[in-house]
């Protein structure tokens, strides 16, 4: 606890990190508080969602040919809301949008950044009451005129000025970095204020922890099932076996991985031919956690590259995404090009 003993709230946090990184003007604090504010509201939501008939589904389907909950279309429409208002940005992207929506500048404002963000992450446990979660990622614009084109949200992960992701879970916690450290505040719904909890995240070098769908087993390339085999066989002198969790939130699963340690990955699979890269998304759940796992002192892999280099094409394209502590990642890598076919 700091001065009065009260806390460290995320608006000082940024003040304080603007002191000694200028550069990052006062436009940074007020961004990211947006972003605060639109978290608090869902989370808001998301707390009582069995309450106010926000559980189940829409009856539509989205860009990525799936159900859209009650609670995906909610908090698509506060973030597009907030952030469309902000005057911060000319261009964002979400999960929930087939295409990117250009921001016009406003008579006060012309927006610097571009943001793309999965609204609700996790969308499949709503309904169970399992940790879900929402992801975004800030770039500076590289376009001129009155709005961002889709140029300024197809930047490589290593070009993002800021990342974040907000978890539902038993609290509600804000974990995001502007490139100097990884740091997470926690909900406090008695001020609504996000308070510093977790400062300067580091994620340990190695874990004993894998994070993997095993129900793609029969799916995966030769290497990616070697090494899975190859972290449940027993060998007390490298602590095999691993000890398996997985969520099925992308941001649980990772926010689980930055704090402890070990591997989370999606692993291409050969299940469905029109998804041959796996099922997370590069824009707004790939990049930005790369960046941050990155930024904790891990490593993020598209299991042969670096996530971070890969030059975007599509708003929507998938990358295969292995992550977490640098040791665990370059043994997947290992793998991977020991018993794959270059590819
Ligand atoms: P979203 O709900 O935004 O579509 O994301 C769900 C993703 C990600 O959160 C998670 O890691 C993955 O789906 C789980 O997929 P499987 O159920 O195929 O394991
Ligand atoms: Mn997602
Ligand atoms: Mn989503």
């Amino acid at each position: 606890m700091d001065g009065k003993g009260i806390g460290i709230t995320l608006t000082r946090h940024i003040y304080e990190s603007q002191q000694v990184h200028p550069e990052a003007t006062g436009e940074f604090s007020d961004m990211l508080n947006q972003i605060a504010w639109a978290a608090k509201v869902v989370s808001r939501e998301v707390n009582k969602a069995g309450l106010v008939e926000l559980l189940g589904l829409t009856g539509e389907k989205n860009v990525q040919g799936e159900q859209v909950q009650k609670l995906d279309r909610f908090a698509n429409e506060v973030f597009t809301s907030v952030i469309s208002g902000s005057g911060h940005f000319c261009i964002m992207a979400s999960e929930e949008m087939a295409e990117a929506q250009p921001i016009e500048a406003s008579a006060y404002k012309t927006g610097r950044y571009s943001i793309a963000f999965d609204p609700l992450d996790g969308s499949s446990n709503i309904d169970v009451n399992v940790s879900i979660g929402t992801i975004f990622a800030i770039h500076r614009r590289v376009t001129e005129g009155q709005a961002g084109t889709e140029a300024d949200l197809l930047q490589p992960g290593r070009k993002l000025v800021a990342a974040g992701y907000v978890v539902y879970g038993s609290s509600t916690m804000l974990v995001m970095s502007t490139g100097n450290g990884v740091h997470g505040f926690t909900l406090d719904p008695s001020v609504g204020e996000f308070l510093k909890s977790h400062p300067d995240i580091q994620i340990p070098a190695r874990g004993k922890t894998y994070s993997v769908n095993e129900g793609n087993f029969p799916y995966w390339s030769d290497g990616v099932r070697r090494y899975v085999a190859y972290m449940k066989q027993k060998d007390p002198s490298t602590g095999r076996p691993y000890g398996s969790r997985y969520i099925g939130s992308m941001v649980a699963d990772v926010h689980r991985t930055l704090l402890r340690g070990g591997i989370f990955m999606y692993p291409a699979d050969s299940k469905d031919p029109l998804k041959p890269h796996g099922k997370l998304r590069l824009l707004y759940e790939c990049s930005p956690m790369a960046f941050l796992i990155e930024r904790a002192g891990g490593a993020a892999s598209t299991g042969r590259s670096r996530v971070l280099d890969v030059e975007p094409e599509t708003l929507h394209q998938r990358v295969p995404f292995f992550a977490g502590s640098v040791e665990n990642v370059r043994e997947a890598e290992r793998f991977i090009a020991e018993h794959d076919e270059d590819g």
